[in-house]
């Protein structure tokens, strides 16, 4: 067991106090008579009730807001792909297609983000996809592409040639290539004015990543930000290989094999299969995450595939097992933190809590602890 001693009995000693609930709306129950009647029936509210609440009015974002939303990413992308096209007629591109939970129903709270796939064109017959496993970078989720026949197709014969480093497609030189493009020489001033949102390339990242402002008129009004992340991907056989230089830090011919697609298809298949409620749980829990500090750690990733392992085992997604799922997860997490581990659903050698130092795992732990006895102290 990874928590302290000192954690356990200060969580304890916390938990023999009145927790104050963290909502004020339910525990001010003595104001104005007009309000009394309304605010005795939220005094009453039970758990399930409460976490019903808070799914339709904090997890759910509005269809106008995500159709705005996707809409202005649209005409940014649209920009995007006249420009780079025009800039470099002979680079083989795909459509480029806007991707994410923005898209797939699981963007929660605001929506301040999407992606951009743009989509590297490589010929099958001079590209390799070499799984990270089979290689001394041991890690399942790094994959490199190796360029093949380079004695009878030599160098020069594919466009993706020029990002050639030792032999294998460079993430950073087709990053660096896209950046210098869509980053630097794309008129944003200009874009503005026809767009009619604020566009601007956020500097100093290693992602190719834009800043947009005043996407609807709420979001001006409180000067939040939108965010389009540029992924330059390429998909050869089943796999979906993306340069995500973040991630991968400094290796600069790894890619990166993101199981975000694969996740969602299988989690929106078994709500299929049995008109289940794991998008729902997900979306509540990443809600969550994402509003208590002590956990905003934990993301969208941890959260499906701890959803997923729960699948394995766990039948009834009913909607009335909506709150008793939810729950369950809250101890599910705490067994798999007290693990350190949090194994990833379709590659298991992969923790998803890599790179979390033992702080992190204390302060998440101690919070889903108290939330055992008091899960509303989650729903603030
Ligand atoms: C996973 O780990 C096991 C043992 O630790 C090893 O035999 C196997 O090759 C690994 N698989 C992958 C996909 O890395
Ligand atoms: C979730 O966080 C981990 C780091 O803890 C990061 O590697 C991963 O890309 C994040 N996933 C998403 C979907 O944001």
């Amino acid at each position: 067991m990874l928590f302290s001693v000192e954690t356990l009995l200060l969580c304890l000693a916390e938990l023999s106090q009145p927790i104050p609930l963290p909502s004020p709306e339910p525990q001010r129950c003595d104001t104005e008579p007009l309000q009394r009647r309304k605010r005795m029936d939220l005094c009453v509210l039970t758990f399930v009730e409460r976490l019903q609440q808070y799914y339709r009015t904090r997890v759910c974002l509005s269809a106008e807001e995500v159709s705005v939303s996707q809409q202005r990413a649209l005409e940014i992308a649209t920009e995007i792909q006249a420009f780079l096209h025009s800039k470099h007629p002979d680079m083989p591109l795909g459509d480029m297609t806007l991707a994410g939970s923005l898209l797939d129903d699981l963007q929660v709270v605001k929506a301040d983000h999407t992606c951009l796939i743009v989509p590297l064109q490589l010929e099958s017959s001079l590209w390799t996809p070499i799984a990270g496993e089979d290689t001394f970078l041991g890690h399942p989720q790094y994959c490199m592409v190796r360029r093949e026949n380079l004695e009878y197709f030599p160098r020069g014969r594919s466009y993706w040639d020029r990002h050639l480093l030792g032999g294998y497609l460079s993430s950073r030189l087709v990053s660096e290539q896209l950046g210098k493009t869509v980053m630097e020489s794309m008129n944003w001033p200009l874009l503005t004015g026809t767009l009619e949102c604020e566009v601007r390339p956020v500097l100093g990242s290693p992602e190719l990543k834009l800043e947009i402002q005043g996407l609807t008129k709420s979001s001006y009004d409180s000067g939040e930000s939108f965010y389009i992340t540029v992924l330059p991907t390429v998909r050869l056989g089943e796999m979906t290989l993306t340069a995500q230089r973040e991630i991968t830090g400094s290796f600069d011919y790894v890619w990166y094999q993101s199981l975000y697609t694969s996740e969602t298809a299988r989690l929106a298949a078994l709500d299929k299969a049995d008109s289940g409620v794991r998008r729902k749980c997900l979306k509540t829990l990443k809600a969550v995450c994402r509003n208590c500090p002590s956990l905003r750690k934990l993301n969208g990733s941890h959260l499906s595939n701890v959803i997923l392992h729960m699948s394995e085992k766990e039948t009834d997604w009913s909607e009335s097992a909506f709150a008793d799922r939810f729950q369950q997860a809250v101890t599910e997490l705490i067994g798999y933190l007290e693990m350190g581990i949090l194994p990833s659903y379709f590659k298991p050698n992969v923790s998803l809590f890599q790179g979390f130092t033992e702080d992190d795992i204390d302060e998440m732990g101690f919070m889903l602890y108290c939330a055992v006895t008091e899960p509303e102290i989650l729903l603030i």
